[in-house]
This record gives structure tokens, sequence and C-alpha cells, in this order.
């Protein structure tokens, strides 16, 4: 299938903090590299002009990674400025008018999800929407119904086909190495179930709290801020079935097999907490029944997976910034050596950030008389997070009309499904002190000796429990 590359970027919300941050250098990082030589418009309602929106885009770039002044040069010359309120039509009128003879416009909607449907319909009124694509940003609905709701206002307007869900974690180079690693190595796999697998843990701590974005969060919590998307998203490639191929359909077809297995949470398998300190933050109540933590245990009900549990922990003002897959490997079927027992048993370790790292926890000899061990990580890659950002990537992959790394319509329900029944009946929330690893009852929910990994320590037990030096966070 020949996909015709978009021959416009319109993004909505351009003097956001969505913009600030992450678009405005992916835009640049771009043109650099050649890829956007087409006309870029922003639009918004804040009483701007174009040249005010390219003093923003400077101070944007100055913060975020630095003004390249050729590639500078060249995006400022490109971008134009719509200024108009949403609901008004003439706002349509506008940005029809700045389209020129462009007809496959990619329309970026970083905006609240409540303005999805008068935008969506304001372009189709202005014929700016017949072969274009439209990009929306996460949260995708705040549960099954609120996101099927969604869905069907964008079908109004865009077929399945020209709706791109960002996910960015899906664009992060750690996550495409997850998935390239299952699957370009025949070695994993025979082992890659619950006859070898003891358990899997997903950690994803940051050591920093909402950072100003309190209204935000309170809508959202942790559950719905990274969970139901960034790390069903990271388990599905973690679990899911070999695809056919490497497309879209394909990686999709079996993502949504894996999301349908995955059994619905229940009270049982939840613990919700809140740092202390979050119900002062700007924009939160201050009797806030909101999570900044989570701890979660998760089935998977497939024929490979029974009996295997996934442990999910996330959450804000945790000790460490890191995300971090542990799968752990049963012990072995008899006790050669006194010393083995489940607890130093073999693992894999996929650091996701702030570096990735792929490693195979193993046992070796020490040397000397008695048959005794070491643990040794043999490391499959190491590195430094460099590569292209993830928003640089998901934008040149809309642009070009490349769906693989985005989400779509069945698979986001299907993950929705997993963690409607918490969110309609929610745990009590428990309390934790900052730098901590949240609440103590979360400990509970991992069975057997070893509790949670923690991804500022060595895997094994009695290992040196110094914190492991983490790349400087470059969030
Ligand atoms: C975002 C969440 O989607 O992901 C944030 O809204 C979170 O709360 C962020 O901090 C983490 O992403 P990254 O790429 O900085 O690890």
């Amino acid at each position: 299938m020949t996909m015709l590359g978009s021959d416009a970027f319109v993004f909505f919300g351009a003097t956001g903090d969505l913009a600030y941050k992450q678009i405005f250098p992916a835009l640049q990082a771009l043109v650099r590299r050649g890829e956007l030589t087409i006309p870029v418009i922003g639009v918004a309602r804040a009483g701007w002009d174009l040249e005010k929106l390219r003093e923003r885009a400077r101070d944007s770039l100055a913060k975020h990674g630095g003004v390249d002044a050729a590639a500078f040069a060249k995006l400022i010359e490109q971008l134009r400025y719509v200024e108009g309120d949403y609901a008004d039509p003439s706002t349509y009128t506008r940005i029809r008018a700045a389209l020129g003879g462009a007809s496959r416009p990619l329309h970026y909607l970083a905006i609240p999800p409540s303005m999805f449907a008068t935008v969506v319909h304001g372009l189709a009124s202005a014929g700016c929407t017949s072969a274009a694509r439209v990009v929306v940003e996460k949260p995708f609905g705040r549960d099954l119904a609120s996101a099927r709701a969604l869905d069907a206002t964008l079908h109004e307007v865009f077929a399945e086909s020209a709706i791109f869900r960002i996910d960015h974690y899906l664009g992060k180079e750690a996550v495409q190495n997850l998935l390239y690693f299952r699957f370009a190595n025949s070695f994993l796999d025979p082992i890659w179930n619950h006859q070898y697998i003891d358990n899997v843990q997903v950690t994803m701590a940051e050591n920093f709290g909402v950072e100003g974005r309190g209204a935000f969060y309170e809508e959202v919590g942790t559950l719905r801020d990274v969970v139901q998307n960034h790390l069903l998203q990271v388990i599905a490639l973690l679990a899911m079935d070999a695809p056919l191929s490497n497309d879209a359909d394909s990686m999709r077809a079996e993502k949504l097999r894996l999301f349908r297995a995955m059994r619905p949470l229940a009270p049982a398998d939840i613990v919700r907490g809140q740092f202390a300190g979050y119900r002062e933050e700007k924009g939160v109540s201050p009797t806030s029944e909101v999570e900044t933590f989570v701890a979660l245990k998760l089935h998977i009900d497939t024929w490979r997976w029974a009996g295997v549990p996934f442990y999910v922990r996330a959450g804000k003002c945790l000790p460490v910034t890191a995300t971090e897959v542990v799968v752990r490997l049963k012990a072995p079927p008899l006790r050669v050596f006194d010393e083995l027992s489940p607890e130093n048993s073999n693992y894999f370790r996929l650091r996701l950030s702030p570096e990735v790292l792929l490693s195979l926890g193993a046992r070796v000899k020490k040397s000397g008389e008695a048959m005794v061990g070491e643990p040794a990580e043999l490391i499959a890659r190491h590195s430094p997070r460099r590569d292209r950002a993830p928003y640089e990537r998901l934008l040149h992959d809309a642009l070009r009309g490349d769906p693989s790394l985005f989400t779509r319509d069945d698979c986001v329900e299907a993950a929705w499904r997993v963690i409607d029944p918490v969110l309609t009946a929610p745990a009590p929330v428990s309390g934790y002190a900052p730098g901590s690893w949240g609440p103590a009852v979360a400990a509970g929910l991992v069975a057997g000796p070893r509790g949670w990994h923690d991804p500022t320590v060595d895997c094994w037990p009695g290992a040196d429990a110094t914190p492991r030096p983490l790349a400087k966070e470059q969030k």
C-alpha cells in the first residue's frame, strides 16, 4: 500500500504546553533532517500573531534541546498562524485559506478532548478533511464508555485509518527494542511462558511530583495517566504472540488478542497511594482521593501465561526516575547446588529509561574449591538515550501515514476494559512519604520472598545494594 505523505501540518493548541515542550522540538528536528518541508500552521485562540508564535517557538527550543540556527530559520519560514475561537466557523475558513493548495493536511489536536467534536466538525465544514489525517493525544477518554464516545465523534469525520492516537511510549527506542528483542531471537520464545517464567514486574518510577500539573492530574490519576496506556502497551509487547509480520495490522491484531486476554482488574488486585503534600498542590482538591501511585497484579488468561502474575508499580515522588521490566525465571527443577533458590533464579532485565539496557541475569561459579556461585549480568545492549525523541519519530510516521506505532480504537477500548472495574469502584487511597516506594500495604501484593524489584539496586539478594548510577534524567 502506498501511503501519500501529508502536504501541510496543522496544530491546534499552538500556544499550549504540549507544543512548547514537544511539538516545536520535534518539528525543528524533522526540518534539520530534511523531513519536513511543508507548511506548518499553528492554530490557537490566544490573541497572538505570527511573530509571537515565532518567538514562542524560539523560546521552546532554547529550553528543550537548543535552537539549531539553520533548521530554525527554515522552520519559521514554513510557520503560519491562524488565530480564532474553535467554536467560530470563520476560524476554519481561515485555516482553509492558510492551507492554500494543500489537500492532504495532518491535523494535530493538542487540545482537551472536550474540544475534539467542535474542531473536527469545524474542519469538515470548511473542506479541510477530505484526504486529511488527524493526530490525537492521550487521554483517549476517561473510561471505556467515554473512549467509545470519543471514537464515535472522530469517526463522524475521519475513517479509522486516518486517525493517529499518540502514545509517546510507543515512539521510544527502548520500547521498539523490546519488540525487536522478542521476535528477532529464537532462544527466547521456548522459555517465554508459564513453564519457565515465575513472574513479570514493570516499574515506572518518577522521583518528581505533579510539577504544576495538579489540575490535570486531578482528572486522571496514575491509572489513567500512565497505566491504561503506556504500561499496558509495554505489557502487550512483552506478552503478545509473534505477529505474522512487521506491518501495522499484524502487530495490532496480536496486541488486541493480548489485551482481550487480560483479566479485568478486581479491587483486591490493586493498591492506590497518594504522596504526602499532593493535596497542597495548586489545582488539587484539599480532600482529593486521586492516586499518585498504583501497584497492581494483572493476569493474562492465555495458554502461554496462565498462572504468571504481571506486577505493575507506577508513581510520582518515588526514590528514582526509571522504568524497568524484570522477567523472573523459575529456579532450576533440581537443587544440585545448595545455594540455589527461587530468590536467585535467572532473570531478564529490560530497562526502558532513562537509558536502554537489556540484560540476562545468570549465575557463574566463583573461582575456588567450593561449588559456590555469584551473580553476573550478560548485557545485550546498554546505551544512553540519544535516539530520535518519541515525538519526532511519531510525527514523522504520522506525516508519512505509517500507523504502526499508533493505537487503534479496538486496542484502546480493550485496554480500558481491563482498568474500568477499578475506576468504577476505586480501592481506598493510602498515604506515602515522598521518596519512598509508596504505601507499605503495596508489599503484600507480590507473592514470594523477593517482593518488588527495586530498579536502583542489582537484581540479586546480597548483591551490592548501592544505587546503580543512573544516566542523568533528560526530561
Ligand atoms: C506522560 C504522563 O504521558 O508520561 C506524565 O502524563 C509522565 O505524568 C510521562 O511523567 C512520562 O514519560 P517519559 O517519557 O518522560 O518517561
